[in-house]
């Protein structure tokens, strides 16, 4: 780990690993209310926190506001601690100060809290990174915002945001991106070595590539919804890299392939932060922890992934 971490930010690096809330109320790619109800999702959050999760990923589009109402009532009825991270969406109209600060006071009222404790871009959008993080600044001085974060930026975008906060004594505290085993795009556009150097915690989403890793699903059955668009052509092609992760997971007695896919994040040293419908896969993810995969079984999936990815 590197010596760049700020003691702001020091928290986030210490977290192995999350949970996605996307699943929490959103119709459109995650099905609520038809694979999974508000019963479900309950489960999942205090599953996750009895297995020792702390941090929890949201967004004010989720469900349209819907996961951090959820959220919510979740925290209220929880007296154990948990990290709260939401994003602020750049829509194209939102292109003034104001704009970030009425969504925040929207999902920190949502979600029933005073600050939240990483607030995130979720996409760069079209205002420049500059001002972005000149309004983030004004959240943190305020006291709305813990920590900031920026989602989807590349190397260069992201370092325009660090370099800003920078000057304001603020550190830029996480990017969250696409990474899984079948996306390694951070590894090879140097993302994930600048974000090493600066002390920048990187939060993996998608970990377990939309479901796609658990093995659960082939090119004959399908995910639900519009996953399912995508899928087959995926599902043929990483078949080889699907059996070797089931192998590896026997030879740790007997651990999943989300478990293999989510420890594989975890020693590349990203935070993972799966999204999980129910009790079930809740506990399941939460088996990702305790245990770590030898170097050289990381190096045979990075070979596997590597044959099959472009
Ligand atoms: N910043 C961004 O732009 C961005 C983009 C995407 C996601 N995210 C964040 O990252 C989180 C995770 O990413 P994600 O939700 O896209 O994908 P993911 O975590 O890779 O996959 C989640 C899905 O996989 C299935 N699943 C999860 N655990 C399982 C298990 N143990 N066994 C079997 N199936 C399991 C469930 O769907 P089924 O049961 O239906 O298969 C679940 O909805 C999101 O919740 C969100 O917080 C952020």
């Amino acid at each position: 780990m590197t010596d760049t971490i700020s003691n702001e930010t020091r928290f986030l690096h210490a977290i192995e690993m999350g949970l996605g809330a996307w699943q929490f109320g959103d119709r459109v790619l995650w099905s609520f209310g038809q694979t999974h109800n508000e019963a479900d999702i309950h489960a999942a959050f205090e599953t996750s926190l009895e297995a020792g999760i702390r941090f929890v990923d949201t967004a004010e589009v989720y469900g349209m506001g819907q996961s951090e109402r959820f959220l919510g009532a979740m925290l209220k009825a929880t007296d154990q601690p948990v990290l709260i991270a939401t994003k602020f969406f750049p829509y194209p109209w939102r292109v003034h100060r104001w704009f970030m600060k009425y969504a925040l006071r929207n999902s920190l009222e949502r979600l029933g809290l005073e600050r939240v404790d990483l607030y995130q871009i979720h996409w760069p959008g079209l205002v420049p990174p500059e001002r972005l993080m000149d309004w983030m600044a004004e959240l943190v001085k305020e006291g709305l915002v813990r920590t900031v974060g920026v989602s989807n930026f590349n190397p260069s975008q992201m370092v325009r945001a660090y370099t800003t906060l920078a000057r304001r004594g603020i550190p830029l505290a996480a990017n969250q991106v696409e990474y899984h085993l079948l996306d390694r795009t951070i590894e090879k556009n140097g993302l994930l070595a600048r974000c090493n150097e600066l002390g920048i915690r990187v939060i993996a989403y998608s970990p377990i590539a939309k479901g796609l890793l658990t093995g659960k699903y082939t090119p004959e059955k399908l995910p639900p919804g519009p996953r399912a668009v995508t899928a087959a052509a995926t599902l043929t092609r990483i078949q080889p890299l699907l059996k070797l992760m089931t192998k590896i997971g026997q030879d740790h007695g007997g651990k999943t392939n989300a478990q293999v896919a989510l420890n594989w994040c975890i020693c590349k040293g990203t935070m993972p932060i799966p999204g999980a419908k129910n009790a079930e896969q809740a506990q399941q993810n939460a088996g990702a922890l305790g245990w770590k995969l030898t170097p050289e079984q990381v190096a045979e999936l990075d070979k596997a992934s590597e044959e099959i990815v472009k």
